[in-house]
């Protein structure tokens, strides 16, 4: 193996420690303790698991946590009432409503009640249009992660060649417009994109966000290139014994760490930087609602 490895998990660990300063000063200084609440409904394991972590972390950089789970059959009309006490509540400066809710509920219409002060997952369309214009506010999770994974690799983005593979709303739309403020030269690829090998042999920064696993093979990447892959893929894994599964990103890892500069490990790559952009978002929140 060739490239450096981007440990995300220790990256995340110092986010966090820096987080539970910045909280600390507000605390002191304005009397303010960030709070976070956090909404599931029903009983979803991968989703619980996910919950859980985020209560925990909240509570570990010294910020409110407040957990709400809803069973399976809570109708619409009252997690949207769930969601206006949350908006109305002073102690609550970020609101999480874990997706994917139940599919009896309009997930747009969870979305379009969370009031965009306290939008910390950045999924309102007030504040999707914010990140495009530059404006200060939260910043969607995953792609506020692999900036900071990209900076700290990278120092100035300036007039590199980013090719983000994969065009969602909560990952590559976002991360286009992020790495553009950056300067890069910015391509978004997607499953009707022609020739993807040829493109990301001209990519210094590529960032795999489609979730089919190892899509990207070695020989698609420049010599050098930095490589971000947002994927986590579950396979069977029948080499550990029967029934036994793995995770795998979007990248091809062994063969693309051959070829690459830097790449990110999955698991341990931007992962862990998630939860922590989650934290730092409610703490500009939080703020921002005080002024
Ligand atoms: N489900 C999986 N990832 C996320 C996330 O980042 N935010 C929310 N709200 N739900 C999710």
């Amino acid at each position: 193996m060739t490239a450096s490895l981007i440990d995300g998990k220790a990256f995340a660990e110092g986010l966090r420690h820096r987080i539970a300063e910045h909280v600390s000063r507000l605390n002191a200084e304005h009397g303010i303790t960030p709070g976070l609440a956090v909404v599931i409904v029903g009983s979803d394991p991968a989703s619980q698991v996910y919950v859980s972590n985020k209560s925990k972390q909240t509570v570990e950089v010294g910020m409110a946590s407040f957990k709400h789970e809803l069973p399976e059959d809570t109708s619409e009309a009252d997690l949207l009432a769930l969601v206006r006490q949350l908006n109305a509540d002073p102690a609550v400066h970020g609101i999480l409503v874990q997706m994917p809710v139940p599919k009896h509920i309009d997930p747009d219409k969870v979305i379009e009640t969370i009031d965009p002060a306290k939008d910390v997952d950045c999924f309102t369309p007030a504040n999707v249009g914010k990140v495009q214009i530059g404006l200060p506010g939260p910043v969607s999770c995953t792609p506020l992660g692999c900036l900071m994974l990209l900076r700290d690799r990278l120092g100035s983005l300036s007039g590199l060649n980013a090719v983000i593979v994969g065009r969602s709303n909560l990952v590559g739309k976002p991360m286009a417009q992020l790495l553009l403020r950056e300067n890069c030269t910015v391509t978004v690829a997607h499953s009707r994109t022609r020739d993807l090998p040829a493109l990301l042999r001209q990519a210094d920064i590529v960032v795999a966000a489609v979730g089919r696993p190892e899509m990207i093979r070695g020989d698609w990447i420049k010599p050098g290139a930095t490589v971000i892959d947002v994927g986590i893929n579950r396979i069977p894994a029948p080499e550990r014994g029967e029934g036994k599964t793995r995770l795998v990103g979007d990248v091809a890892f062994a063969e693309a760490a051959e070829v690459a500069g830097a790449i990110t490990p999955v698991p341990g790559g931007v992962g862990p930087m998630t939860i922590a952009c989650l934290l730092a978002n409610t703490v500009t929140t939080a703020s921002l609602i005080n002024g």
